[in-house]
């Protein structure tokens, strides 16, 4: 099983999404499999996600709305395989708490799947119109498209 974490800011609009998707592409091709989100930011500890976020995912056939936003603690270094950092702060908190070199090879950022080594954040849709939203979830697609190609990669070096 592996187990995958997103982390944004308020965890309602981009890693929320994230999870959506990823949890959806490795639920079709059976691989087994735990995704969660959470934020850095507690206004919004406890709610579901964004309307816009839910509404983008849900046009295209993924639920987000059972998900309550959560903190990041550091347990999750514990609990998690990979954790992806949508933008630098994200990353900076996360590397901050981490307590290992093996904490922090579990980080990284999760447009390094598309570009690799750039360490560019996603753009945070919060403040911006349905259309942002979309653009968002589209570049997350891509970029959980890519994880997908990885672990299969690697689950066929294995054979
Ligand atoms: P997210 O977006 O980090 O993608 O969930 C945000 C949501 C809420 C806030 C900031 C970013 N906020 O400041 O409330």
């Amino acid at each position: 099983m592996i187990k995958i974490l997103f982390v944004c800011t308020g965890n309602i609009c981009r890693s929320p999404m994230a999870e959506g998707i990823l949890r959806e592409k490795l639920r079709k091709i059976k691989i087994p499999a735990e995704v969660d989100s959470c934020g850095f930011e507690s206004f919004h500890v406890g709610d579901p996600p964004d309307a816009r976020a839910q509404e983008v995912a849900r046009n295209r056939g993924i639920d987000l709305s059972g998900h309550r936003a959560r903190l990041f603690t550091t347990a999750d270094f514990e609990k998690f395989d990979y954790i992806y950092a949508m933008d630098s702060s994200h990353f900076t908190n996360i590397m901050k708490l981490a307590g290992s070199s093996a904490d922090k090879a579990k980080v990284d950022y999760m447009l390094n799947l598309l570009y690799p080594g750039q360490n560019l954040g996603v753009t945070d849709p919060w403040y911006h119109q349905l259309k942002a939203f979309e653009q968002v979830y589209l570049q997350l697609d891509e970029a959980c498209d890519r994880f997908v190609d990885q672990i299969l990669a690697r689950s066929n070096q294995k054979k």
